[in-house]
């Protein structure tokens, strides 16, 4: 079974989702490690509570990008991580992890891109008045939401949608597209 680590910034709603499919079976993998840019961020509580250990670090505390990845490879290495999750990681991917898991690294955004990419995307889309969003599940690079598209699902906005129900509506989306995405990707892998 292939080995994840999951990386966030925030409250871990879909860390929680991926954890809950690997528990009732839907996903076959292990989450052997939490990374956390953010220490004290409710994503670092939910590992605790199940036993997955977890990486936290402070990026100012390091020179740059590449010294914190650097690091962060190294906890990879040593759990032995074959496939890296961001859910909530608020920050781009640099040289030194996407060439150590080229093609091993997928994202959660929540808008149809390539529109709304970057921060706030649901305030975005409602701002430009859509009437259709959704969640991109896509391949990492070097861009800022810009890889391969791997799985979108379309929402429909209301009349008098504000961000706090839209946002609702995008979570109840990502908890059953990624996890079904990563173990789609992950049968591929096993069979290829
Ligand atoms: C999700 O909406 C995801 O699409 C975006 O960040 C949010 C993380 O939410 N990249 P959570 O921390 O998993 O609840």
């Amino acid at each position: 079974m292939k080995n994840i680590a999951i990386f966030a910034s925030g409250s871990g709603s879909n860390f929680q989702a991926i954890v809950d499919a690997v528990k009732n079976g839907t996903l076959e993998a292990n989450v052997e490690l939490l990374v956390c840019d953010k220490p004290g961020a409710f994503v670092i509580d939910r590992a605790e509570i199940e036993s997955i250990p977890s990486f936290v670090f402070l990026p100012k505390s390091f020179t740059n990008k590449e010294e914190y990845e650097r690091v962060i490879l190294e906890e990879l290495q040593e759990k032995q991580i074959d496939f890296i999750v961001l859910a909530g990681y608020m920050r781009l991917i640099g040289p030194t992890l996407l060439e150590a898991y080229e093609g091993r690294i997928v994202n959660i955004h929540p808008s149809l891109l390539p529109a709304f990419p970057g921060k706030d995307a649901i305030g975005q889309a409602l701002d430009a008045k859509v009437k259709v969003s959704g969640v991109t599940v896509h391949y990492v690079d070097a861009g800022m939401d810009t890889g391969p598209v791997i799985a979108q699902e379309q929402v429909e906005l209301s009349e008098n949608e504000t961000k706090e129900s839209l946002q609702a509506k995008i979570h109840e989306i990502e908890h059953h597209l990624y996890p079904a995405v990563i173990q789609q990707i992950l049968q591929h892998e096993r069979g290829a």
